[in-house]
């Protein structure tokens, strides 16, 4: 299995997001755009990054009614990037009309779900968005919805990925953000774990931003991380 590592682009402007470009002379990252960038500098931070040979997974995480979310996936879809990604909780009937979408314009990009996102703990998940299981049954349980509806995948934390894994099959995509050097520096993500340690859980793809981004020496960083994620070994 090939593991790669995402490098989440959250910056807000173009300048900023190029001059961290520039600095990678050998490797070309698979790049995530988020809504910070996208929404200040629109679909021409997509086609530029594109242009300069990353792989893009551009992290929109649509949720809307199905109607919406099909025209919009239609648009996303003619910027051809290689990754795409809605809300599970926007239900079955959503999902299929993004994956409907990106059918009809012959886009072969990985559709993904978000479960829950790694900054939701379970107490709030249960408390706050109301869903009285355990986090892990809730997540595979998402997975398996996604994954009827039509999506190669789910976006979730490194630690439900065996779960995922166990209803979904091997070949079900995990991409998991909540990554951390070492397990100290959270910030806001609640259910994080190490490079090393996504490997041994089984993650296909890790997203790292700010370990990355925010490190004195952003391509030592994402070297560290894409060493540790391949071989499993903490750095
Ligand atoms: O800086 P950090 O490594 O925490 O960035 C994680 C990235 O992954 C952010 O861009 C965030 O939006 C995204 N993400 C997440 N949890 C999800 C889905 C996406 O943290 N469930």
């Amino acid at each position: 299995m090939k593991r790669e590592v995402i490098v989440a682009c959250d910056f807000s402007t173009r300048e900023e997001t190029l001059a961290f470009l520039d600095l990678f002379k050998e490797e070309k990252p698979f790049i995530k755009i988020g809504m910070e960038l996208y929404y200040s500098c629109g679909p021409d931070i997509v086609r530029q990054i594109k242009d300069r040979g990353h792989k893009i997974f551009l992290d929109l995480k649509l949720h809307d009614i199905p109607n919406t979310v099909y025209r919009a996936m239609r648009n996303l879809a003619d910027l051809k990037v290689d990754m795409v990604n809605v809300h599970a909780a926007g239900t079955s009937e959503m999902i299929r009309a993004a994956r409907r979408a990106l059918d009809e314009k012959g886009s072969d990009a990985i559709l993904l779900s978000v479960t829950q996102l790694t900054s939701t703990t379970e107490e709030i998940m249960q408390q706050e968005l109301w869903i009285p299981h355990p986090m892990a049954d809730t997540v595979r349980h998402y997975a398996a919805v996604s994954q009827g509806a039509g999506c190669h995948g789910v976006v979730c934390s490194p630690l439900e990925v065996q779960d995922v894994i166990r209803e979904c099959g091997e070949g079900f995509i995990t991409v998991t953000p909540g990554i951390r050097f070492t397990q100290d520096e959270k910030g806001d993500q609640k259910r994080v774990t190490t490079p090393a340690g996504a490997h041994h859980l089984g993650s296909h793809y890790i997203v790292m931003g700010r370990p990355i981004t925010t490190a004195a020496d952003p391509v030592a960083a994402y070297r560290r991380a894409t060493a540790a994620f391949e071989k499993g070994i903490e750095e």
